[in-house]
């Protein structure tokens, strides 16, 4: 019996990844960046066994089992068997996946990047292959790919059909920018409605803007991001995320029909920060909305204790009008 566990965590999107041009090998339309979080804060946990005795492969997922027959754990499981060296003796024993998040799964909140990023990553111990396993993690959730390295990380697109060149790359350690942090506002922890697979697929059919936003916006907001990242120069980070988020949403609802994501509380949440940023005279906070209507801050930790009193004497946890449903707010520096 041979036994690994690993640990990763979620990443958040500054330029967002939204389109595929290949379902099958998970090729985006353009390039993404993105923070990755301490595995201390939201993260996924996975243990794999592999054993001579047993009979099947089985996969267990925050303690319920799942059907192993998945296209996308087949799509990980072969590439890593495949980089694999023929003579590993474990190759052909059967396995069983216990993999568990420790915050809502399919809420918007990364769970899938986490979590295939960690199978990927204990997949690789495993069967001890070496070399960049982003574009394996990249099979089974686009934008676990990103989760595989700390820090700011890239998503370059690539440009081959078969996807060997789109891969996850480093732009800066963490300890490039210590300063930053990340605030999750969890404005509804369900599963979301349209999953991100469904949702982007329908955009690319149906959305005009998507075309735009590929070719003519995301190529200059990547080089901006990385210069203001590069430079630490939050007030461009914060502009460039804001926009970024806000021209996804619209691609979401330019689909046919539209994908709804956010709520009114994502948008209260959102002006919120704009009056914050006014008030201020410069942009010191930025929010970005993934698929689901959970905000994730960006601020600096100089930030975060007035930027917290506001949100919390805008929402009171304790307020009667049912307005904000089960706001929880973390706070943590982004990580290796
Ligand atoms: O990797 P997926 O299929 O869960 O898609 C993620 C898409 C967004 O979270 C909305 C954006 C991103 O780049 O993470």
């Amino acid at each position: 019996m041979k036994t690994v566990t690993m640990v990763a965590p979620v990443n958040i999107a500054v330029i967002k990844y939204w389109g595929k041009r290949d379902e099958e090998l998970i090729l985006p339309i353009n390039d993404s960046i993105s923070g990755t979080l301490s595995t201390d804060f939201m993260c996924a946990k996975t243990t794999i066994q592999a054993s001579p005795q047993f009979k099947e492969n089985k996969f267990w997922l925050n303690g319920k089992e799942q059907n192993f027959d998945s296209p996308r754990l087949d799509s990980c499981l072969k590439e890593v068997k495949r980089r694999a060296s023929p003579s590993c003796p474990i190759l052909n024993w059967k396995i069983a996946i216990c993999s568990e998040n420790n915050f809502p799964t399919a809420a918007g909140l990364a769970s899938s990047a986490a979590g295939y990023a960690c199978l990927v990553a204990a997949l690789a111990k495993l069967y001890k292959i070496e070399g960049d396993i982003s574009s394996i993690a990249r099979r089974g959730s686009g934008s676990a790919c990103r989760s595989i390295y700390g820090g700011w990380v890239q998503w370059i697109k690539g440009d081959r059909p078969t996807g060997e060149d789109s891969i996850a790359i480093q732009l800066a350690p963490v300890a490039h920018w210590p300063e930053m942090r990340v605030l999750i506002l969890v404005v509804n922890d369900e599963r979301k409605k349209y999953s991100s697979t469904s949702g982007m697929k329908k955009s690319v059919e149906t959305s005009d803007l998507l075309k735009y936003r590929a070719s003519e916006c995301v190529p200059k907001r990547v080089e901006a991001m990385k210069e203001a990242i590069f430079r630490k120069d939050f007030e461009s980070f914060a502009k460039i995320t804001m926009e970024d988020s806000n021209q996804f949403h619209a691609i979401c609802l330019d689909t046919f029909p539209p994908c709804v994501y956010m709520n009114d509380t994502s948008h209260s949440i959102s002006d919120v920060v704009h009056t914050y940023n006014e008030c201020k005279s410069s942009n010191r906070v930025a929010y970005t909305f993934d698929a689901g209507p959970n905000a994730c801050i960006y601020l600096l930790e100089s930030e975060t204790e007035e930027f917290l009193s506001v949100i919390n004497y805008v929402f009171p946890p304790s307020s009667n009008t049912g307005y904000l449903k089960g706001l929880q707010v973390r706070q943590k520096p982004i990580n290796k």
